[in-house]
């Protein structure tokens, strides 16, 4: 039996009529670039986060950066961020002009530590990006007191979470803004590219639609700015997707629930941790080995034998080509859990539309590891 990581094509199987009947209404009406759909899409998604603004661009990269660029930020300014993230948050600062600082995660959740975050801070500190990985929620609670205390910006970097929260608390209520990716492996996500910053702020509001139409708000009439629009096409598609989130995000946190169930007692891994009171929404469900030596044995044996296992990230950001680019980006020593994390990661399997069958045939595979390590 194989096992595929991702299941595209089975969620659009289960919602075609409604994604076909908005594509078509977008094709039909001849507007494809900043049309209606995509403003009703922004509104839609605005009402769904419960705040003001909803604004699309082109990617989860471009929400990051022109997020910075709106809040004035850019050389010689610090931003905060954990070392095991996707290479894109430190690549948007990078973009913006900004020094990334790549701070440690915590042992359990692999979320921003927060008392590293305290140790990065220097007089050039300017914003603290949380990644709200693998689909669980930052320390927002603590993070938003450490930006408090140092009069720092917060933007959430919400690629992996949409529909999560935090022990009473949303996404966007602690933060000045929250950027997100759709493309299409992420839980909400359109096929292609896309991505959206939702805030309570006007002015970032004002500033982000000026900068990703060519700085132009009016006809004819421009400042500097870039082209990082939203399609209505993709618009189109989201908003279909939209209404079936939080049944497809139930769905991944009863997988996530069979999983844990099944693998207890492997001895040879840590499974994930969820914060209590929070809803992990797992974007990906993440194992680590106990010895970083067996991680590519063990991803090796799985793929052999149908699984197709992956890793999210195996390689940490200050580990990657070129670091620290310039002078664009530094550490902050000890990068303990985050290199372990890197070092010993395997992705299961995960997406609404896995079968019971597939499930349980996964965590077989997994604990009949130990059994099957030396197969030739
Ligand atoms: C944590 C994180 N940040 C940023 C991004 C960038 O999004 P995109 O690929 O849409 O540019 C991604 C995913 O791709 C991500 O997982």
């Amino acid at each position: 039996m194989k096992v595929p990581f991702y299941g595209h094509v089975r969620q659009y199987q289960s919602i075609k009529s409604e994604i076909d009947a908005n594509m078509q209404e977008v094709i039909l009406s001849g507007q494809y670039v900043q049309g209606p759909r995509l403003k009703r899409f922004e509104e839609e998604l605005a009402a769904y986060a419960g705040v003001k603004y909803a604004i699309g661009v082109g990617n989860g990269t471009d929400a990051l950066w022109l997020t910075f660029m709106a809040l004035g930020l850019g050389s010689g300014d610090e931003l905060i961020t954990n070392a095991n993230t996707f290479f894109a948050t430190a690549e948007a600062m990078w973009i913006a002009g900004c020094t990334s600082v790549l701070v440690d995660c915590d042992q359990k959740t692999r979320c921003i530590d927060p008392e590293a975050v305290k140790k990065a801070i220097t007089k050039r500190t300017k914003a603290i990006v949380p990644v709200h990985l693998y689909g669980q929620c930052a320390p927002m609670r603590e993070i938003r007191k450490i930006a408090d205390d140092y009069g720092l910006f917060v933007v959430e970097d919400n690629a992996q979470a949409i529909d999560a929260h935090g022990d009473n608390f949303k996404v966007g209520e602690l933060s000045d803004a929250v950027c997100t990716s759709f493309i299409i492996q992420k839980n909400l996500g359109t096929f292609g590219d896309g991505g959206a910053i939702w805030t309570n702020h006007q002015y970032i509001n004002d500033k982000v639609r000026k900068l990703r139409n060519h700085g132009s708000n009016k006809r004819d009439v421009h400042s500097m700015g870039y082209n990082s629009r939203l399609d209505d096409l993709h618009a189109a598609i989201l908003s279909a997707k939209l209404k079936h989130i939080k049944e497809w995000s139930g769905r991944r946190i009863e997988i996530a629930g069979r999983y844990t169930e099944g693998l207890k007692g492997c001895d040879f891994l840590d499974l994930p941790y969820v914060r209590p009171g929070y809803r992990h929404v797992f974007h990906l469900y993440v194992i680590e080995t106990k010895d970083p030596a067996d991680r590519d044995k063990m991803l090796d044996y799985l793929v052999k034998n149908g699984i197709d296992a992956k890793t999210h990230y195996s390689i940490a950001i200050h580990k990657q080509e070129g670091f620290p680019w310039g002078k664009d980006a530094r550490v902050v020593s000890p990068l303990t859990h985050a290199e372990k994390n890197a070092s010993s990661c395997i992705s299961l399997p995960m997406f609404s539309e896995l079968t019971e069958e597939e499930i349980q045939h996964t965590i077989r595979v997994v604990r009949d590891w130990p059994n099957r390590r030396n197969d030739k």
